[in-house]
């Protein structure tokens, strides 16, 4: 009898030492040959990412965004799609509703078998119930083309991980991003301006661990790499507080058109020796907690961050070294401005990873067959997210292939309902 036990015992111990040194062993493997779910290069060298913004719709969402983000795939063919956060919002806070509002969106990825990856908004995560963001982003790891991952749970935030591109060949990291979680609200802080004063949400930021355990895992990768430091970009969904470098402030008596930062008013405007591209509409919406993110992602040589949250801008500006590429909002349940909504085409080439080419892609620039217009233009109204509610409750008893299948139906009744 006591045999038994001890024996028992010992394999509980076994088991537990396994459990505990098994994903450490494959983690170190993942970076010498690739594993089976993965993102690399092309034979040809190239590799392209599609970076998409809150798309920050219900269980139900607008047809027009689902249409787009299908049409914009078969289009660019891209090798990797990367959510930038605010994929949810309001009634698809809780669990098996974000889950519904995730099945839409990642259907046609499924469909022209893309692999992904995310990054959390501030809207991804139940108010005031921040506990629960874990939950949400459990959900993403459902989908066989996620490449989604907790590896650092422990740090602050939900899912703060990286992702490497690998060789043609997958015997090699050429490449690297960092999918970094921003958390969702201050809430002391939120209470505290609204009751005296200043910004009405205060965000969450990046902190100190998450950026200690991104500078550990680049040394790591760096390691690996045979010294040589591997090429990155981050991906996060609030901008830095930095960009305010490069805001001008407002007069101290402005009544509107501007936004506290740091105690004071500062106005949708770039100063004049501000050197960028694309549209700044609307004051930018970062932390207010500075925390040398930026500074610490430069001297690791990471060439950009990608953020989203600020619908509609989509500038493009360096600060510190460091590109800030802002990408418009795609989707059509929250605000935004078709001269941005879209997403942002990235494209790397191992002739030269020290850099990239980028440009966005507007609706209008996908769905330019007359149906197709006819379509977005109808799946763009309020009435329109019936359309996607029926289709789900039509396939509803389908075993196989259900999320083709409610694209299916959505865009026979889409087609129906915009007279195509
Ligand atoms: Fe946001």
């Amino acid at each position: 009898m006591k045999s038994r036990k001890t024996f028992r015992r010992s394999m509980a111990v076994l088991m537990a030492v396994l459990a505990l040194t098994l994903p450490l062993c494959m983690g170190a493997q993942a970076f010498t040959t690739a594993p089976p779910k993965s993102v690399h290069f092309r034979a040809d060298g190239t590799f392209k990412v599609l970076h998409i913004c809150d798309t920050q719709d219900n269980q139900y969402p607008r047809p027009a965004m689902i249409l787009f983000l299908d049409r914009l795939i078969e289009q660019e063919d891209p090798d990797f799609i990367i959510f930038g956060g605010d994929q949810t919002y309001d009634t698809a806070h809780w669990s098996f509703s974000t889950k519904k509002a995730l099945d839409w969106q990642i259907a046609p990825l499924l469909k022209h078998d893309v692999p992904f990856d995310a990054v959390l908004g501030n809207h991804d995560s139940p108010s005031l119930f921040s506990v629960f963001r874990d939950i949400t982003w459990g959900n993403y790891n459902d989908y066989t083309n996620s490449l989604t991952d907790d590896p650092a749970w422990w740090l602050h935030g939900s899912g703060t991980h990286n992702t490497p591109v690998y060789s043609a060949d997958g015997s090699q990291v050429l490449y690297n991003f960092w999918l970094i979680d921003g958390g969702d609200y201050d809430y002391f802080a939120t209470i505290w301006s609204n009751i005296f004063g200043g910004n009405s949400s205060v965000y969450d930021y990046v902190h100190d661990d998450q950026i200690e355990w991104i500078k550990t895992r680049d040394r790591y990768l760096t390691d690996q790499n045979e010294g040589v430091p591997v090429p990155s970009m981050a991906v996060q969904h609030m901008i830095a507080p930095d960009i305010y470098e490069y805001l001008v402030e407002a007069p101290a008596d402005a009544e509107d058109d501007y936004r506290w930062f740091d105690g004071k008013k500062y106005l949708a405007q770039f100063k004049d020796d501000a050197v960028y591209t694309g549209l700044l509409q609307e004051t930018p919406c970062p932390p207010d907690h500075p925390n040398g993110e930026v500074a610490a992602l430069s001297e690791i040589g990471v060439k950009a961050i990608l953020t989203g949250h600020d619908h509609v801008n989509n500038f493009i500006t360096n600060i510190k070294g460091v590109d800030f590429l802002q990408t418009g909002s795609v989707g059509y349940n929250a605000y935004g401005n078709d001269n941005v909504r879209g997403c942002r085409v990235i494209e790397l080439n191992t002739a030269d990873l020290s850099t990239y080419t980028t440009r966005t892609v507007l609706y209008s620039d996908i769905l330019t067959d007359p149906a197709d217009i006819a379509m977005w233009q109808y799946g763009k109204t309020e009435e329109a997210e019936a359309i996607t509610e029926e289709a789900y409750k039509a396939t509803k008893g389908v075993k196989t292939d259900r999320l083709n299948a409610m694209l299916d139906k959505m865009y026979e009744l889409l087609a129906a309902a915009a007279g195509v």
